[in-house]
């Protein structure tokens, strides 16, 4: 797409960009744009970006403070019309402008040696080129460009007519706005692609939705597709979607003469690619005759799982365009492509009991039991099934057949039941009123899904609640685990977390079956948790709704956790993702006498309560006073005027509330500048009102 000249070109403008900061003229405002889509294209479709966000922000915001000073220099296909200010409506139904067909499966080499026959035959030739790429598993989408702009996008549909999502796909930044087609004497085309959410982004996800205590998304595909229906474009930009697109359907040429390029798909790929598309022009690979695709596709099986997105098999084409049309196509798929499916990630079996297990906070999870099966490498017999509403909405039975999947390193999930294999003998699912282990009364709180056993000492819960905090992401005590938690409990040595810290060693030396290493290793290893910093242990402690990043937000607001007892439900709420939900979640939690004495008890035992932050310098100028920063600061970078702060003995806080003493506002600051000028006792200083408060000029 870019030539090393035009790379070096453009990394020398956008030197000079960055050094003109923070005006630029608006007569530079294609220049400014070229850049940006250059950067864009590095970052997106490349993933090598060659600024750091930062800068790429600062020439953005740069690009639209020109634009909104000249409205008539915006076009369509500036990197700032991606954002659509306005929610979409009911997607309005649009055609196709060829049929959108699937495609024909096999599933092994025979399969396709059999198809290559049928190929030969068809063309009547022998030697036929094939092209195979990955087959992507998500949802597939049409895009128009007419004179070089995007002018539509729309989803498969039933095939011939789709749902108009061009604001949704605009979301989509390795999508490009404009591709100069013109250069290729193509003045309007049609392509085909996927979307998807790469694996991180999908494992991202679910991380947040797991943290609210929801029920994860069960694959890529299903979120890529739900993504593309959503009403409002800025949470589908969120998502951070992928695009690739590996199938030119039409097109209209100046002249009537199609560009060499296209007489080929690998030569359509590549053109793609050329033009700033994520096409799979890397990965494709073209073979003459059968042998080398079956091995190719074989070898892209066996690295599937090393691949940052979900594939599901691999689509072999034939190359040469004028043998496809020769082939044709049935009423369902072309004759001249199959996909070659890789070993199915689903399996069916018995569902034959449901086992209601409880959680650290009571949650009862109810747990399939399914005879074993294997699914990709693993044998799959047990799967959560998340809440009740969940076993209600899929109908499920014990006794009933049901199609389980399991994609990648996604956990297994029940896809359906098949009622039609239902014999009659089938059982409906018994939810308990009372909790399997202490026999509790179940409650259900208004709006949520999960019902709880509300017995805080349930034994269940307690076990849980240790598992929690020696586990990985929590306080990371190696070589604890679940095992031994459950063991020591039983052998009533751990009753509660402080006992984590009492383990009677000598008792573990004459009970046998503990090596001496294995016990000074445990020992070290708990003596080392101490002094996890306090971000771990507030995670560790299980308040419900806090998740790590929350966790994180909370250590970095106070210098001390029992600092977080005093914070009000305001307060909390002014932090950053901290709703109504979770503040009085955490609120209540400092309210309640049982964890006050938790904490202290961890204090005399010797664990880090204290926030990582320095302890203050100097004389304190600034005790008890409190700073917010916000915006873009143009003398000082955000990290030193913190640290200012801090080393003064003043406080940081991370929301605006009636508890802030100060905010500093630099450069566009928004909505918290907004917020504080309604709380009359903040007040508002420059950066350099700011810089003099400090002793600075
Ligand atoms: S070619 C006429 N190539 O798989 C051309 N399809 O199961 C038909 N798919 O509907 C499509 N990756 O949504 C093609 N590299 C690829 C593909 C691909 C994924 C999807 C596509 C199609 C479905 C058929």
């Amino acid at each position: 797409m870019y030539t090393e000249q035009q790379t070096r070109d453009l990394q020398g403008r956008t030197a000079s960009f960055l050094q003109l900061l923070p005006h630029l003229p608006a007569g530079d405002v294609e220049a400014l744009r070229d850049v940006l889509r250059f950067h864009e294209y590095r970052y997106y479709v490349l993933d090598a970006p060659l600024v750091a966000d930062y800068e790429y922000d600062q020439l953005y915001k740069a690009l639209e403070a020109i634009e909104q000073q000249n409205p008539a220099l915006i076009r369509p296909d500036s990197p700032t019309q991606r954002v659509a200010n306005a929610l979409n409506g009911a997607f309005a139904t649009v055609q196709h402008l060829v049929p959108m067909l699937s495609l024909d499966n096999s599933y092994n080499a025979e399969d396709l040696i059999d198809w290559d026959r049928r190929v030969r035959e068809g063309a009547g030739t022998a030697g036929i080129e094939y092209c195979v790429e990955p087959k992507f598993d998500g949802a597939s989408i049409s895009l128009i460009y007419e004179n070089d702009l995007l002018t539509r996008g729309a989803t498969r549909g039933d095939g011939v007519q789709g749902d108009d999502i061009t604001t949704n796909i605009r979301q989509i930044r390795s999508v490009p706005l404009s591709a100069r087609f013109s250069a290729y004497g193509i003045t309007q085309i049609e392509i085909r692609g996927e979307v998807l959410l790469t694996k991180k982004q999908f494992k991202a996800f679910n991380d947040k939705l797991t943290e609210q205590n929801l029920p994860p998304l069960a694959n890529p595909r299903n979120a890529a597709s739900g993504s593309l229906r959503i009403k409002d474009p800025e949470i589908v930009r969120k998502r951070n979607l992928e695009a690739f697109l590996y199938h030119v359907s039409y097109h209209i040429d100046q002249n009537n003469q199609p560009p060499a390029e296209l007489e080929t798909h690998s030569g359509s790929l590549d053109l793609l690619w050329e033009l700033g598309f994520r096409s799979p022009a890397k990965e494709k690979k073209v073979f003459t005759g059968i042998e080398g695709v079956i091995q190719y596709c074989q070898d892209f099986e066996a690295g599937r799982d090393d691949l940052p997105y979900e594939i599901d098999g691999m689509v072999i084409k034939v190359n040469r365009l004028d043998l496809q049309e020769k082939l044709g196509m049935t009423t369902h798929h072309p004759r001249w492509a199959i996909a070659y499916k890789f070993k199915a990630r689903q399996a069916t079996s018995k569902l034959r009991g449901v086992e209601f297990q409880v959680g650290r906070t009571g949650a009862i999870t109810p747990v399939a039991k399914i005879d074993p099966v294997p699914i990709g490498g693993v044998v799959v017999g047990s799967i959560s099934l998340f809440n009740e509403d969940v076993i209600k909405e899929k109908d499920l039975k014990i006794g009933d057949t049901v199609l389980v999947e399991r994609a990648g390193d996604v956990i297994p999930y029940i896809v359906k039941s098949m009622a039609e294999l239902r014999t009659g003998e089938e059982q409906p699912i018994q939810f308990p009123v009372n909790c399997p282990r202490c026999s509790s009364a179940l409650a259900r709180e208004e709006g949520e899904a999960v019902w709880r056993c509300i017995n805080i000492d349930c034994p269940a819960q307690v076990v849980e609640r240790i598992i929690h905090f020696v586990s990985k992401d929590a306080m990371d005590i190696r070589s604890f685990g679940e095992a031994n938690v459950r063991k020591f409990y039983e052998l009533g040595w751990l009753q509660d977390i402080p006992g984590i810290y009492r383990l009677p060693y000598d008792k573990m030396r004459q009970l046998g079956g503990f090596g001496e290493k294995s016990i000074t290793n445990l020992q070290t290893n708990i003596e080392k948790s101490k002094s996890q910093p306090l971000h771990r242990l507030i995670f560790a402690l299980g308040i419900r709704y806090v998740g790590e990043t929350t966790a994180k937000t909370l250590a970095q607001s106070v210098r001390h956790l029992n600092d977080l007892s005093l914070l009000s439900l305001e307060e909390l709420q002014s932090l950053e993702d901290v709703g109504v939900k979770v503040a009085s979640s955490i609120y209540q939690f400092f309210r309640n006498q049982a964890n006050i004495e938790l904490i202290r008890e961890l204090e005399t035992l010797g664990l880090t309560l204290q926030s990582e932050k320095k302890a203050p310098l100097g004389d304190g100028l600034l005790s008890g006073q409190s700073f917010l920063f916000t915006g873009t600061l143009n003398r000082l970078k955000r990290s030193e005027a913190e640290e200012m702060v801090e080393t003064r003995g003043g406080k940081l806080l991370s929301g605006v509330s009636s508890k802030l003493n100060y905010l500093v506002v630099g450069e566009d600051a928004g909505s918290k500048l907004e917020k504080a000028r309604k709380i009359p006792q903040i007040q508002i200083l420059s950066e350099d009102d700011f810089i003099k408060m400090m002793g600075g000029e």
